[in-house]
């Protein structure tokens, strides 16, 4: 431990009781054990998952593992590394080690460094059911971190961990070998949130053509700003899907990120073109399928145009720094829309559930 750490950490948690709790409650300041590295928190980025911890509405996912209660919300995290743990005389592990000064980030599910995300995996999420990120220290597992990359600044960089990979996987998940998928094709982001803006910057990196959806024009026109080709406002065009279609000249977009979930999946079955992919991320639009809609099978949807539907669970540790990598080179810097300081925690969080923002809101932590 290096002298001038405090005693005491000071942290936020809730109850997940169905009324919204954010408490600060401090807690002693403890030391990092053998491959553990202690790290000073600098900026949260929130997740519409936070918002629904903490309202305790983050029942639905098969969380195994101790939860906690109460419990730190949020998962993602720029920080420093403050104090590394004693030498595990381990020459494997010694290699992984931290130096005191390294900028990291974290990682959302812990434990999941590589390959098919397990339920062993889920065990091991930042924000639940592991204590999380809204707090100004913690301590992670050597492996639970990523460096974080030089060029951007704190606020920007904790945007990474669950929208930035998250809008990866969602494009390039089921590529090997580091292939990057885009150009000459066509992909579309779901409103205007962190996973879909993210998913934007990394399209048009790669080279693909963007259609974004939002509820408002004002947003599309930022969206414009950051190179999206096409914008369609959801609300007075509901029929977006065929707007797709026309824009694509009847083929359909090859990949489309699907945050909305029941009100937007059948849509996007109906403008994804013959072998295209949908990634299933989230349900921002509807969790449930209306129960009087009579419609074809989602199978013969599937089948219909030989759709690949796939779900998608953040990634692994290796795709987030390959992700990295990427971000580096085409120097794509997250968009923060908004920053609060830590004592406005819960204006912040009531700020993502009233979807005001475009892109990424974001707490300063120390
Ligand atoms: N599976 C995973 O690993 C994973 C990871 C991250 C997020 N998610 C999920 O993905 C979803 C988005 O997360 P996020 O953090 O990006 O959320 P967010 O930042 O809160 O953004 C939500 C945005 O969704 C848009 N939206 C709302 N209703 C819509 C509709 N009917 N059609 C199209 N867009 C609509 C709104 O955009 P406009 O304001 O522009 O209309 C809103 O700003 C959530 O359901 C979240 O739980 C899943």
């Amino acid at each position: 431990m290096t002298d001038s750490l405090p005693y005491e950490v000071t942290r936020y948690q809730t109850l997940q009781n169905g009324i919204p709790h954010l408490t600060l409650s401090t807690a002693p300041l403890a030391s990092p054990s053998p491959n553990e590295v202690l790290v000073k928190i600098l900026s949260v980025s929130l997740n519409y998952r936070d918002t629904e911890v903490i309202h305790g509405l983050y029942n639905y996912y098969d969380a195994p593992g101790t939860e906690k209660n109460p419990l730190v919300p949020c998962s993602d995290a720029c920080g420093v590394v403050v104090a590394v743990g004693p030498s595990s005389n381990n020459s494997k592990e010694e290699e992984e080690r931290w130096q005191i000064g390294d900028r990291v980030l974290s990682t959302f599910l812990q434990d999941h460094v590589a390959g098919q995300v397990l339920p062993s995996h889920l065990a091991t999420g930042l924000g639940k059911p592991l204590d999380g990120v809204l707090q100004t220290y913690r301590i992670f597992p050597n492996t639970g971190l990523v460096r974080c990359p030089d060029y951007l600044t704190d606020e920007e960089a904790s945007c990474l961990p669950i929208a930035a990979v998250t809008a990866w996987m969602a494009i390039n998940g089921m590529e090997k070998d580091g292939y990057v998928r885009g150009k000459g094709e066509t992909i579309v982001c779901q409103g205007t949130g962190g996973v879909s803006v993210s998913g934007l910057q990394i399209a048009k990196s790669a080279g693909a053509k963007v259609i974004i959806t939002s509820s408002s024009d004002e947003k599309l026109e930022k969206a414009r700003k950051l190179g999206a080709d096409y914008g369609i406002n959801y609300k007075t065009n509901p029929d977006w899907e065929k707007e797709v279609m026309k824009i694509t000249d009847g083929k359909g977009a090859d990949v489309i990120i699907e945050t909305g979930g029941a009100g937007t999946l059948y849509k996007s079955l109906d403008c994804i073109a013959f072998g295209g992919l949908i990634s299933c991320i989230g349900y921002v639009a509807g969790r449930e399928d209306k129960a009087d809609e009579a419609r074809p099978n989602l199978n013969l949807l599937a089948l219909r145009r030989t759709v690949t539907l796939k779900g998608i669970i953040n990634g692994p540790k290796d795709r987030f720094e390959e992700m990295c990598r990427f971000y580096e080179q085409h120097e794509i810097r997250p968009v923060v829309d908004r920053v609060f300081a830590f004592e406005d925690a819960k204006e912040a969080i009531e700020y993502v559930v009233s979807g005001s923002h475009f892109g990424e809101v974001v707490i300063k932590v120390n």
